[in-house]
């Protein structure tokens, strides 16, 4: 799936969105269009250098996060070398979700549902047991990215850390080293 281009100028400054976030957990019944999940996406995990170079920083460059996210129609996949995104799953997972996030309702209403997954052995390969570390430090350099972005955009979210792993990863079906890491619900706040 083509995604429009991220825009890359704001009338809404850093410090501004920094001193504006807070975690939103209500959110009215609209749907994201294609272009606010696109630039969620992007800030998640967007290439913005020729060399490969991401939003977020990562350890030794090696890129293990993994990015889905649950909308009313899809789970998709995003493809950051081509900022696209691939059908994953068809059909509505968000209350599925909400019931292994302890049965959080920011999660079931949320406009769409940022799923950050880790895949371990790419940075295993290179640091070993530091990789863990690592791993979830890039979650959360990711994670404030996207909420950040929310707030630019107009939009809330709240960083979820309660879940069931195995029970996220046979909803969404993720692939076995898709390790998800955080969910983050996005909408507009009610
Ligand atoms: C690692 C982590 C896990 C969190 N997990 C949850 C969660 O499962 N559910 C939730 O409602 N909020 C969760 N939060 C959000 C915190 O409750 C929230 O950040 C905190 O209350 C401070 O409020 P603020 O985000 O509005 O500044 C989590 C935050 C972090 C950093």
């Amino acid at each position: 799936m083509e995604l429009p281009p991220p825009r890359l100028h704001s009338d809404v400054s850093l410090e501004a969105a920094l001193a504006g976030r807070r975690s939103v957990r209500d959110f009215a019944a609209k749907r994201l269009t294609l272009e606010e999940m696109s630039q969620m996406l992007w800030a998640a995990q967007g290439l913005t250098s020729r060399q490969g170079g991401r939003t977020a920083p990562s350890a030794g460059a090696l890129y293990p996060l993994e990015v889905y996210v649950v909308t009313p129609d899809h789970v998709l996949h995003y493809l950051p070398s081509h900022h696209r995104a691939k059908v994953h799953m068809t059909g509505d997972r968000r209350r599925a979700l909400q019931s292994v996030a302890l049965d959080q309702t920011a999660v079931g209403r949320a406009a769409a549902v940022i799923v950050i997954t880790g895949v371990f052995s790419r940075t295993e390969a290179k640091y070993g047991a530091r990789a863990e570390r690592y791993v979830w430090l890039e979650a959360g350099h990711a994670a404030q990215n996207v909420l950040l972005e929310a707030v630019a955009m107009g939009l809330g979210g709240v960083p979820i850390g309660a879940f069931g792993d195995a029970a996220v990863r046979r909803v969404l079906k993720l692939p076995g080293d898709h390790e998800p890491l955080y969910l983050i619900p996005i909408g507009h706040p009610a």
